[in-house]
């Protein structure tokens, strides 16, 4: 096997894959930021560096997703460990923790206490975003195989976070009555003969956390049927859906009890959140 300096190995790959997803692989196998990639670039690597590097672009010529071949990804101010157990986190799905946090201060302003449950938390994106960010509230995350549990837990212990508990069940069905604030879901939501999505996240992304039946709302109107019983008096749901479902959703809502609809867009103007509250609690 022949070493190769940053410069020579930026050159070599070039042409198959992304610069920037090289950029990443190199920074990942030196320990290294990017300002000492084009800083140092006649450091040569070591015959460990060389050996993983190769092996990295080989999987990015496979299109595996760059952050399965890290096994990290950035999402709000942290980054998070992933692996091909959970997805991997979306930057729109930030806007939901964003809007979570505003109502959570809130109720905690009211009430000196605000509990918030993740539900199919995934690598934990969400609930463990909230919980950084807000120390003294209770945060729950919840998913239903015990390989993604340990994730969430492995994210858990790396950023340090005190007050948050995991559990391992089907949706809601491990929860108590009036149990929660605040529930907030980013569930599986894709039609499986969607050809909206991209051949690299169909192969390799989990199917369980990606697709649903009905049009990819079976998930999204079963949670909210079963959040009426765990939701606190005027407790608020979050959800995050398809771009094409706001509409169907907003009238489920509407005959399941829900009030204060509100539809909330990401980043390309899409309808991709609903806020709510359950009339009753
Ligand atoms: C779209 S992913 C969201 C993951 C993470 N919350 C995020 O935003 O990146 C949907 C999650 O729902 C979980 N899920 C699927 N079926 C479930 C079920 N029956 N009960 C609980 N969680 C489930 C999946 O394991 C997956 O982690």
């Amino acid at each position: 096997m022949q070493r190769l300096t940053i410069e020579q190995n930026l050159e070599n790959s070039k042409t198959r894959v992304k610069k920037n997803d090289i950029e990443y692989c190199l920074m990942d196998c030196l320990g290294k930021d990017r300002a000492f990639l084009h800083t140092q670039k006649k450091y040569l690597l070591t015959d460990e560096e060389q050996i993983k590097f190769n092996a990295q672009v080989d999987k990015l010529k496979k299109s595996i997703p760059l952050a399965y071949i890290t096994g990290f990804q950035p999402f709000y101010n942290n980054n998070f460990v992933v692996t091909p157990h959970v997805l991997i986190p979306r930057p729109e799905t930030e806007i939901l923790v964003e809007e979570v946090i505003k109502t959570g201060e809130k109720i905690y302003a009211e009430k000196q206490s605000v509990k918030i449950l993740d539900l199919g938390a995934g690598s934990g994106c969400i609930g463990l975003s909230i919980a950084a960010e807000k120390p003294k509230w209770n945060i729950c995350l919840s998913d239903f195989k015990k390989e993604i549990a340990n994730i969430i837990y492995e994210n858990k212990i790396r950023l340090n976070i005190k007050n948050c508990v995991i559990t391992v069940g089907n949706w809601l069905t491990a929860f108590s009555e009036d149990s929660f604030d605040i529930i907030v879901s980013n569930p599986p939501y894709i039609d499986k003969t969607s050809d909206m999505i991209g051949d690299n996240v169909r192969e390799f992304e989990p199917s369980y956390a990606l697709f649903a039946d009905n049009s990819g709302l079976s998930y999204i109107k079963e949670i909210i049927v079963s959040s009426k019983m765990s939701l606190k008096n005027n407790g608020y749901l979050f959800i995050e859906n398809g771009f094409d479902q706001s509409e169907e959703i907003r009238c489920f809502l509407d005959k399941h009890d829900f009030k204060d609809i509100k539809v909330l867009l990401d980043y390309n103007d899409i309808c991709r959140f609903i806020k709510c509250r359950h009339k009753n609690g």
